[in-house]
């Protein structure tokens, strides 16, 4: 690549600015972490490679990044993801070299990778380990230079525990997505309202008396389940650990086998970081006109392949819409390619809530920076008092004052003599 980015047109970045100044307002606690980052500078000196969802949100992450002396550049860890004019507006007025556009091909995608790595990074930041497998199967000489990695999602810390118990994960890498104020927060609320609001701009149906499937009830799928029931859809949860289907059945779902709920749905929408959640026996027995969507990190989770075997004609009645034609005329919509649909056709979680996500990436990297070389190699979880400094500050920002436990509280939680 010859010059130092790759966004599809410079002229947006005015509108992207725009876009990044507006996420701001919403992202207190990062705001404070990116005052404090310029005063004492704690990432002074290092190469970041960050491969995110190229959002407004991230541009604000970014910034932070930067104003702590990080040199930063940025992929995008989803080829449908990016907001071009957020990765124009990065270039042209906050210097930080951008790889994505939105709607890049798969060999695309993989280029812009390798040319956030050729950055040479002290610290890699991924969502999805994307970034940190590519090290590990094409780039192993960066390794030599890292201090560690940070990751995101879920599926991205599952894939690095997988790393791990195969002995070829040879840094440390913290797992953002394991903090309280991480998946409690932006995988529940986050992913439940702007999966909803990709759903909608995709189709603009109603969902109030709709049936509406979720796959899975983890943080994700609760809050979709959630949401789509205060639509006033008649939500379906499907599950395979019996801990949660208890848990969804209990919260006032009905709780049964995808077999059973695919000829029931208006709607599935999948969120598990499973494979073939929705298959060809599925569609076999969905009603015509089903819509089907994800919201999980890859675009497995619906066996779209089977899908397109099964079809005798595709077409796009609208952007982010493929209508399938079954051979017994049927038709299935697929929003977004099976990708994530908060990201394909909505823009991601609401910057409130990504607020705390990226704080916690942020601090992540300090601490990186702080423990170098006294971190085994493996995944760990962020310390607790990260986690209750970050929610504090978001209580603080939101007006919300809570109560201190007094000196006899204090003592009574730690004491186990008074019973009875
Ligand atoms: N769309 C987004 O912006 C976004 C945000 C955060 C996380 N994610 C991704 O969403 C996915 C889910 O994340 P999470 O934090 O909710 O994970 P989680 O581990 O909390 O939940 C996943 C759930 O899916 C269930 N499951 C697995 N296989 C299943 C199957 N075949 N059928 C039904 N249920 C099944 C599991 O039992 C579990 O309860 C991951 O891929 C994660 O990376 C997406």
């Amino acid at each position: 690549m010859t010059k130092n980015y790759d966004v599809k047109d410079l002229n947006l970045a005015e509108q992207g600015r725009k876009r990044i100044d507006w996420a701001e307002k919403e992202m207190p606690v990062l705001r404070r972490l990116r005052e404090r980052f310029e005063q004492e500078r704690p990432l002074t000196g290092l190469r970041l490679s960050a491969c995110l969802h190229v959002t407004a949100e991230t541009a604000n992450l970014a910034r932070t990044l930067a104003a702590g002396g990080a040199d930063v550049v940025l992929c995008a860890s989803n080829p449908l993801s990016t907001q071009d004019d957020v990765a124009a507006a990065l270039v042209a007025y906050d210097e930080i070299p951008v790889y994505a556009i939105k709607g890049e091909d798969n060999q695309t995608y993989y280029q812009h990778l390798g040319a956030a790595l050729d950055h040479s990074p002290h610290i890699t930041m991924d969502d999805g380990a994307d970034l940190v497998t590519a090290v590990l199967k094409q780039r192993p000489e960066l390794i030599e230079n890292l201090i560690g990695s940070t990751e995101e999602t879920t599926t991205g810390v599952i894939r690095l525990k997988a790393m791990a118990v195969d002995g070829v994960l040879k840094f440390p890498v913290i797992a953002v997505n394991d903090s309280d104020t991480k998946h409690l927060f932006d995988n529940r609320y986050g992913t439940g309202q702007s999966t909803l609001d990709g759903i909608i701009r995709a189709t603009n149906v109603l969902l109030a008396g709709k049936t509406f499937v979720v796959g899975g009830y983890g943080w994700c799928a609760r809050g979709i389940a959630n949401r789509a029931r205060g639509l006033g859809a008649n939500v379906i949860v499907t599950e395979v650990d019996p801990v949660k289907a208890l848990e969804a059945a209990m919260d006032g779902f009905r709780v049964m086998q995808m077999a059973e709920a695919a000829p029931l749905a208006d709607f599935v929408c999948t969120a598990t970081g499973d494979i073939k959640v929705l298959d060809a026996h599925h569609f076999d027995v969905m009603k015509n006109g089903a819509i089907i969507a994800n919201s999980g990190h890859f675009n497995v989770e619906i066996n779209i392949p089977a899908l397109e075997a099964m079809s005798v004609e595709k077409r796009q009645p609208r952007p982010f819409v493929d209508q399938y034609v079954l051979k017994d005329g049927r038709q299935i919509n697929l929003l977004g390619e099976g990708r994530l649909i908060n990201l394909a056709s909505a823009e991601g979680h609401p910057s409130a809530v990504m607020d705390m996500s990226f704080a916690n990436q942020a601090l992540a990297s300090e601490y990186l920076r702080k423990h170098q070389g006294k971190l085994a190699n493996g995944v760990h979880a962020l310390p607790k008092e990260v986690d209750r400094e970050i929610a504090s500050l978001k209580l603080h920002a939101m007006g919300i004052e809570i109560d201190e436990l007094t000196a006899e509280q204090a003592k009574y939680l730690s004491s186990w003599e008074e019973g009875t």
